[in-house]
């Protein structure tokens, strides 16, 4: 599924109450919009104060609606029809005012006469806070915020940092392109709700110097994408990853480490405790046996080194290995990056690391790439997931995961 098709088919319905964040909006609009889905904007009086409805309408190609006294509306019942077509209704900015409003079951304008005669369950709430860090902290905007979700809403953010006030805290309104992954993500199977995801990723980096080390071509970008993929099926997800420049997908843990053995000192206390460990990195198998204090020079001059120096290695631990040998351990999943005879490699290290499932791919097809192909490999056989982008095999693979959790005795 490319990222134009993340949204294929939804019809969000997007609400924006007044605060200076409505310039994100135009942006989001456009972020839905290439993501596939449709998009109706409706505006409080408020919101006009910050951004017009022509901008909004220009962006989302439709009519924006902004009265429940629009006679545009066949039946004149704007606050029923827009719910009644949409598959969620967000509203971004959503100012203190607009909260309380929601919170007291208000209706003297469209935005909130739309919220109330919305049909609950099937077109669900989410709403972006966006005011300024004393409102946000204020006993009263955090009353309404509880109260809110208790209600049944899904609030995202706020973010926290620069505020256009010139303060700084908590009560940004989330960026354009973090809200639309929220999207994304909250139309996802809570296949893993309740559950904890332990996955590394990435290659990891072994120092032979200050300045030189070894490590292999593994971009983190499949183990990313699996972190993310957990994280949008409703999972808790602690990711491990090795010296890679990818973004810590949204609601993530994150843990950065450079060698096998900080890897390992970072996954073995914390395996136990949770449901899941999925081990994506590329752990170098061996490093330098000693790690030279300064940089080792060409002219020899180094005392531990001649012109060409040459390394004695040492094997790393293996982590996965390690941890399917607990006595509480978690469900374990192994990869397995090969060169060729896949399925024959796949196979031998499901026996040799003690784990129920190997994910086989051919390293250097897929290393740094966007894409991917995989095969499933278990005691029961083995399925192939097709090349695919690899956000799309990792839900398929969380998918199989779950299926295998549920099954579990
Ligand atoms: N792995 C690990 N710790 C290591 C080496 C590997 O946790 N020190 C994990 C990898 O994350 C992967 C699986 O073991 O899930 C298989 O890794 P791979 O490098 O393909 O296998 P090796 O056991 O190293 O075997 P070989 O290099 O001989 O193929």
């Amino acid at each position: 599924m490319s990222e134009s098709t993340q949204l294929a088919g939804k019809h969000v319905l997007l609400g924006l109450s007044g605060g200076i964040a409505c310039y994100k909006s135009a942006e989001l609009v456009r972020l839905l919009i290439k993501a596939g889905a449709t998009v109706q904007v409706m505006m409080s009086e408020a919101a006009e104060a910050f951004i017009t409805p022509v901008t909004m309408q220009a962006l989302s190609n439709q009519p924006v609606l902004m009265s429940q006294w629009d006679a545009r509306e066949p039946n004149n019942m704007a606050h029923i029809n827009a719910t009644r077509r949409a598959d969620v209704m967000l509203v971004a900015p959503a100012s203190a005012d607009f909260i309380a409003k929601l919170v007291q079951g208000r209706a003297d304008d469209l935005l909130s006469l739309t919220a109330l005669a919305r049909p609950a369950e099937r077109c669900p709430l989410l709403v972006a806070p966006a005011m300024n860090r004393e409102m946000w902290a204020h006993p009263a905007t955090q009353r309404n915020i509880a109260q809110l979700r208790a209600d049944g809403a899904v609030v995202l953010g706020p973010g926290n940092g620069d505020q256009a006030c010139g303060e700084i805290g908590d009560g940004r309104m989330l960026e354009a392109a973090e809200l639309r992954d929220e999207l994304i993500a909250f139309f996802q199977p809570k296949l893993l709700a309740g559950k904890q995801l332990l996955i590394t990723a990435g290659p990891t980096f072994e120092p032979i110097d200050p300045v030189r080390g070894l490590t292999n071509r593994s971009s983190g970008k499949m183990g990313f994408a699996i972190a993310r993929a957990a994280a949008e099926a409703g999972a808790e997800v602690t990711l491990v990853a090795g010296p890679v420049h990818l973004a810590t997908p949204r609601g993530v843990r994150r843990v950065d480490v450079q060698t096998a053995l900080q890897m390992y000192d970072a996954v073995l206390p914390r395996a136990a405790a949770h449901d899941v460990f999925i081990a994506t990195a590329a752990v170098a198998d061996w490093r330098p046996a000693q790690i030279n204090e300064h940089k080792i020079k060409k002219d020899g001059s180094s005392a531990s080194a001649s012109a060409a120096p040459s390394f004695e290695l040492t094997e790393n631990p293996d982590i996965l290995a390690a941890v399917a040998a607990l006595a509480d351990r978690p469900f374990c999943v192994g990869f397995a990056a090969e060169s060729r005879d896949l399925l024959k490699h796949a196979r031998e290290k499901l026996l040799r690391k003690g784990v129920p499932l190997i994910v086989g791919n051919l390293g250097p097809a897929t290393f740094g790439r966007d894409d991917n192909a995989l095969l499933l490999v278990d005691a029961q056989g083995q399925r192939e997931l097709l090349h695919n982008d690899k956000l799309s095999l990792a839900r398929e693979l969380i998918r199989e995961i779950a299926t295998r959790l549920h099954d579990k005795p």
